[in-house]
């Protein structure tokens, strides 16, 4: 049952002085029209008679008398020793002419980007929940979490995550280079922002195809940018790259966006060689690095520079969304030390500090070592899901269908030679319930091909509902083949 806040009403002394309406009749009028317009929720508790008219100055029988007479019409339930509640169902004849729908016209629990195949969705459904919740449970009485926070980061969070960065992906830093952000998209706008102001006369390079959301923040921002493009087969144009004068790049070396392809070492250390010497910037997105099944891990760009002492132009980026879950909102990023205060700057204008509770909860997450057990749990089970998906494919296509990225992460790019038009055949699939993203999603500069492609990810596909589905997009690419 919600309660009423009444506050928002008042009582227009001057129409009343006028003499053309009562006190009771303007008190009646505003309340009505309030429970019309669905402001006033139905069974919601209306503050007591006493409490409205000292809210109100004036009398309290001027207030029952209003009351009685919005229940005598319908609008009001009065119970027993209880009080007033707006009605379940209101008079019939004002329904239809005054009530305004105020809920909300879709709700987020239903987003279709969560749905079958949709890329870059964690599996939910084994997520630790009652440790997690646990933890937040912990921190959710300490009063000194609800005050503002260090803009950076709680120092216990980029501890944490120092000493997991440290041993998991051979970052080298130390933990004041580490600032926490609200997500991988939060870490983007910071780097390309502080990049920009650094070296503002240059364009900024990014991948084609490439991760959407950077070119997003470099529009919103009007930051002028080129696009280097990434093949399949031979991956990313370090040649394009190493031949440039740009500000810098943004770059998801380890399993390339959507492509699946990464970045030998050789090419990272000629990456990170140019980056010295024409003074650009490298910002390397690592999102999903701890699921690698074909290869060993590739360590961080980020490590390699640093083993030369070079990364003082390399910004690192991370996010939880992969590893944990993706409403989480809860990325980080590190930066060269003499970066840290632009970025803080830029942190500070964009957002102010991240929220407290779910820091202090993942501190511990990671500190307990209930981060390493959940990756390693996932592995395993996107692993599974990732050979499902190739064989299902391999079962289903046969030779029609290629599956160009490598075994990694949470999504698997296919490619085929037919005239099957990929946006026609999201378009179908989207009709039975799957998110299937065609390969223009990520290529805002359209190109010309000879090859259809699609992006469909199997992090929070059900595995046992792998083969059925993958069965029906057969069934809707063979109905499309000429
Ligand atoms: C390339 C890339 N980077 C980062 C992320 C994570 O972003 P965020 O932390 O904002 O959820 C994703 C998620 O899909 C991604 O695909």
């Amino acid at each position: 049952m919600s309660v009423i806040d009444s506050s928002d009403l008042s009582i227009d002394l001057e129409a009343i002085a006028s003499g053309k309406v009562t006190l009771q009749q303007v008190l009646f009028q505003q309340i009505r029209t309030r429970i019309l317009k669905g402001f006033w929720p139905s069974s919601a508790k209306l503050p007591s008679t006493r409490l409205l008219a000292s809210q109100l100055k004036i009398s309290r029988n001027t207030v029952i008398q209003t009351y009685e007479q919005l229940v005598a019409e319908g609008y009001l339930n009065a119970k027993a020793n209880s009080g007033f509640y707006v009605a379940l169902s209101l008079p019939e004849q004002y329904m239809a002419s005054d009530q305004v729908q105020v809920t909300a016209e879709r709700g987020t629990d239903d987003t279709p980007n969560n749905g079958f195949f949709a890329p870059g969705v964690a599996e939910f459904s084994a997520f630790p929940m009652t440790a997690w919740s646990r933890l937040l449970q912990r921190h959710s009485n300490r009063s000194t979490l609800l005050g503002n926070q260090d803009l950076q980061g709680l120092v216990s969070l980029r501890e944490a995550l120092h000493r997991y960065l440290t041993s998991s992906r051979s970052v080298v830093c130390n933990p004041d280079q580490i600032i926490v952000t609200s997500g991988a998209q939060q870490s983007i706008a910071i780097a390309l922002l502080a990049t920009q102001k650094l070296k503002p006369h240059q364009r900024f390079l990014v991948e084609l195809p490439g991760y959407r959301q950077v070119v997003k923040v470099l529009d919103t921002f009007a930051v002028d940018y080129d696009f280097v493009d990434v093949d399949a087969r031979t991956g990313v144009d370090i040649q394009r790259i190493v031949n440039s004068e740009s500000s810098g790049i943004y770059l998801t070396p380890s399993n390339q966006y959507p492509m699946g392809c990464s970045i030998q070492t050789e090419q990272r250390l000629q990456l990170i060689e140019w980056a010295q010497q024409n003074q650009s910037w490298i910002i390397e997105d690592d999102y999903d690095s701890e699921f690698q099944f074909d290869s060993r891990p590739f360590r961080s760009m980020q490590g390699l520079a640093a083993e030369s002492g070079n990364a003082d132009k390399m910004i690192y980026i991370g996010s939880m969304s992969k590893v944990m879950f993706n409403s989480l909102r809860i990325g980080y990023m590190v930066v060269p030390p003499h970066l840290v205060p632009l970025c803080l700057e830029i942190k500070d204008a964009l957002s102010g500090d991240t929220p407290a509770l779910v820091q202090a909860a993942l501190a511990d997450f990671i500190d307990e070592g209930g981060l390493l057990r959940h990756i390693r749990k996932m592995r395993r089970l996107y692993e599974q899901k990732y050979r499902v998906m190739k064989q299902c494919i391999q079962d289903a296509f046969g030779q029609d269908w290629r599956l160009v990225s490598q075994g990694a992460g949470l999504h698997a790019t296919i490619q085929w030679q037919s005239s099957v038009d990929e946006i026609t055949l999201s378009e179908m699939a989207q009709e039975v319930g799957m998110v299937v993203r065609p390969m223009q999603f990520y290529q805002p500069l359209a190109k010309p091909r000879n090859y259809g492609s699609i992006v469909l990810g199997f992090g929070n596909a059900p595995i046992e509902a792998i083969p059925d589905k993958v069965k029906v997009l057969a069934e809707l690419y063979y109905s499309l083949v000429e």
